[in-house]
């Protein structure tokens, strides 16, 4: 009889039991392997008659009317005076459950019914020997005849992180050219809470957390929770006086979100991620990027992050074949992958006022269609891409003249415009049919390889009035865009998916799950891009962060670079360029193109190696390392800028000291006569040449043999 299932990961195991009484699930032990087994948790003798059980009890998974008092991640309106539901596991003894496991992957799903016999609610935990991240997940079917239940919370897990009673919780935020800003705050009892209403994951914060043992000596354990979901979300952590855990809860966004299911419909969560770390936050975001690398991208090769030329901030919406093949002329010169047409290109779009929604050539710009330009750009050894909004659609359009009906709208009260645009309705069926039908029309009228998918604003009075399903809107929204990114997968396999929202407002697991790269931000400025990028590392993978280089200054952070530090900065992820090329010198150009190759020589360690941050953005020197690629060559790359271009100061004392070196082996450092042990690298450090310019350098140590 089993009543505890272990789920090993990567390094360490993740343990469940049932409840003594068979109402719920508990964590037992999250962390690295026991190998004398681990006892099952139990209520604790308590002086203090004030709690009960339920409340101080690590539940999986807590539902009102299980727990009565504490947090619940799940709340259910029946319609009468009965809220909430109390769970009996649908096999008492647990003989039944077992974890399967096949091809390393290992899976547990525990099901409970309630009182009544009206629900259903299924418990999914699923780990990966490749990685460290526990998946998680419920389903809740209505299993009545005749009572529709709504759902006013339907959160995707809690997880009752054994790290003491308070936390540091670390988390990003931002806003628009700011995405990814680190913050933290030591949470004592109470509650943090983070997300979006936006109806996408939002500028504002990004649906992850780490959060770390506030206890003296252990301060070393941490943990990382995301939530998995494109749609509105929330994420919070909370410290309470009872237990000795804090809890992080998330799921659907539980102000703008209520579930309906009607008798026999089932509602399926998003999947929230957890990972463990015995080494801190940095463990934790290394394990992120383990198990987007070898789990969520569908390949690393870089045909599916190639070298892209935008020509946004060159043309913006002034789109004439002419003046792009000029661009690609010396796009090809450079040497880049492919060539994208930002937007601009299709009917009606001159400006941002007009054109949204009628996704075919604009005639007057391109009277033969995109085919003429597409082949010249082929023909100069480029592949060819597009940007296209598909949800969004200007009043100023055939399709709104069309399908007035088709965008969000609360009814009696005004359309909400943002950037003179609305939001179409991916809750109606036919909508998300015409979406992917207009995709099919775009990718079949010209050889396009690659497609920039954007969302500029955020959704406003979403729902349906009068449909039952109406306020899970936010729910069906990201299920439709996720069903039109699955077609594009399917049927157009060659297609590279880049997902931007004004930026990173797309910036998510769940939309990383299915696409190949995100455009994190509109801001290109050298010095702010860089702060951006390292917050977005700090739980994003390198592979898919796109960055370009272009002649912005910035925002914030005006003070001059080289333009090798703008490539620098632009090679961090998936370089790009989005300058105007034909502002260049010819030196410029040179320069560019050798940049380039060297990008081109060392993406395989960039995409797919450790990455490790070495300070921050805006210290005197900051670097990234890429270390361990999959290429097995050993090779190791720091990125390095400085901040300091006062070279007046001992330039000697700029090291860095790379840390996935071996610690035995020995390196060359690439263009100076170095040889370093690993073990010296990472302790005393080395040198910075700045070879390549005053104020950044590329190292590239490969080893000795
Ligand atoms: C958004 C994107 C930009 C660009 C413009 C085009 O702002 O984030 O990169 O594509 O739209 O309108």
């Amino acid at each position: 009889m089993s009543r505890q299932w272990t789920l090993p990961t990567a390094s360490g195991q993740y343990v469940v039991s049932l409840l003594p009484d068979s109402s719920g699930l508990v964590l037992d032990h999250w962390g690295a392997t026991i190998d004398d087994g681990v006892e099952p948790w139990s209520e604790p003798d308590r002086r203090d008659q004030y709690r009960l059980p339920a409340d101080a009890a690590p539940l999986e998974f807590a539902t009102a009317g299980q727990r009565h008092v504490g947090f619940s991640e799940l709340l259910i309106d029946r319609g009468d005076s009965l809220t909430g539901a109390a769970w009996h596991c649908s096999d008492p003894d647990g003989s039944s459950v077992e974890v399967i496991r096949a091809d390393g992957r290992t899976a547990l799903a525990v099901s409970f019914e309630d009182e009544r016999g009206e629900l259903r609610l299924t418990l999914r935990v699923a780990t990966d020997d490749l990685h460290d991240v526990v998946r998680r997940s419920i389903r809740l079917d209505n299993i009545s005849d005749a009572r529709t239940v709504t759902l006013p919370r339907a959160f995707s897990a809690g997880w009752a992180l054994p790290v003491g009673q308070t936390a540091t919780v670390r988390y990003l935020a931002g806003r628009w050219a700011e995405e990814f800003t680190p913050k933290s705050i030591d949470l004592d009892w109470g509650t943090f809470s983070i997300g979006s209403r936006a109806g996408v994951t939002g500028l504002a914060f990004s649906p992850v957390v780490s959060v770390a043992s506030r206890l003296q000596g252990r301060e070393n354990e941490a943990y990382g929770v995301a939530l998995a979901w494109s749609g509105s979300w929330r994420l919070q952590a909370e410290a309470t006086s009872s237990g000795d855990r804090v809890r992080v809860s998330c799921g659907l966004d539980d102000d703008t979100t209520t579930i309906t299911l009607l008798p026999g419909e089932t509602f399926d969560s998003p999947e929230s991620l957890g990972t463990w770390s015995a080494s801190g936050v940095e463990g934790v975001t290394q394990a992120w990027h383990t198990y987007q690398r070898s789990t969520l991208a569908r390949s690393l090769d870089p045909y599916f992050r190639p070298i892209v030329y935008n020509s946004w901030f060159a043309t913006e919406f002034d789109v004439r074949i002419e003046h792009q093949l000029q661009l690609a002329e010396i796009a090809r010169q450079l040497d880049v992958e492919i060539f994208v047409v930002d937007d601009g290109w299709f009917a009606g779009r001159n400006d941002d006022t007009a054109g949204l929604g009628d996704w075919r050539p604009d005639p007057v710009k391109f009277p033969d269609g995109l085919r003429p330009l597409a082949d010249q750009v082929i023909a100069r050894g480029m592949r060819f891409g597009l940007w296209i909004e598909p949800e969004a659609v200007n009043a100023d359009s055939d399709l709104f003249r069309e399908h007035p009906n088709w965008v969000y709208r609360a009814e009696g009260r005004p359309l909400v415009t943002v950037r003179n645009q609305y939001v179409l309705d991916l809750g109606r069926d036919e909508v998300v049919d015409w979406v992917e039908q207009t995709f099919r029309e775009v990718l079949s009228s010209a050889p396009i390889t690659y497609i920039k998918w954007d969302m500029n604003r955020p959704v406003s009075d979403g729902g349906r009035p009068g449909d039952p399903h109406g306020r899970q809107w936010s729910l069906q929204h990201t299920a439709g865009y996720y069903r039109v990114l699955r077609t594009i997968r399917e049927e157009f396999p060659h297609v590279v998916m880049e997902t931007c929202g004004a930026g990173g407002g797309r910036v998510d697991n769940g939309s990383l799950a299915l696409s190949d790269v995100f455009w994190p931000s509109d801001e290109t400025g050298p010095r702010d891009r860089l702060a951006i990028q390292h917050g977005y590392l700090s739980a994003y993978p390198a592979y898919a962060m796109s960055s370009w280089i272009t002649d912005d200054p910035g925002l914030r952070d005006r003070s001059a670079v080289s333009f090798e530090f703008r490539f620098v900065v632009a090679m961090a992820g998936a370089l790009g360029v989005g300058a105007d090329l034909l502002g260049w010198t010819p030196d410029q150009v040179k320069r560019a193109a050798e940049l380039i190759a060297l990008y081109r020589e060392l993406r395989p360690v960039i995409h797919t190696g450790t990455v490790r941050r070495h300070g921050l953005p805006s210290d005197d020197t900051y670097a990234v390392e890429y270390a361990s690629p999959a290429d097995g060559s050993g090779r190791l790359v720091v990125l390095v800028y400085d901040h300091n271009r006062d070279r007046t100061r001992d330039r000697e004392r700029v090291r860095v000291r790379p840390a996935g070196l071996v610690p035995t082996t020995r390196y060359s450092l690439r263009g100076t006569d170095l040889v370093v042990s690993g073990q010296s690298a990472a302790t005393l450090g080395v040198v910075v040449p700045f070879a390549l310019a005053v104020d950044a350098d590329i190292l590239v140590f490969d080893p000795v043999t």
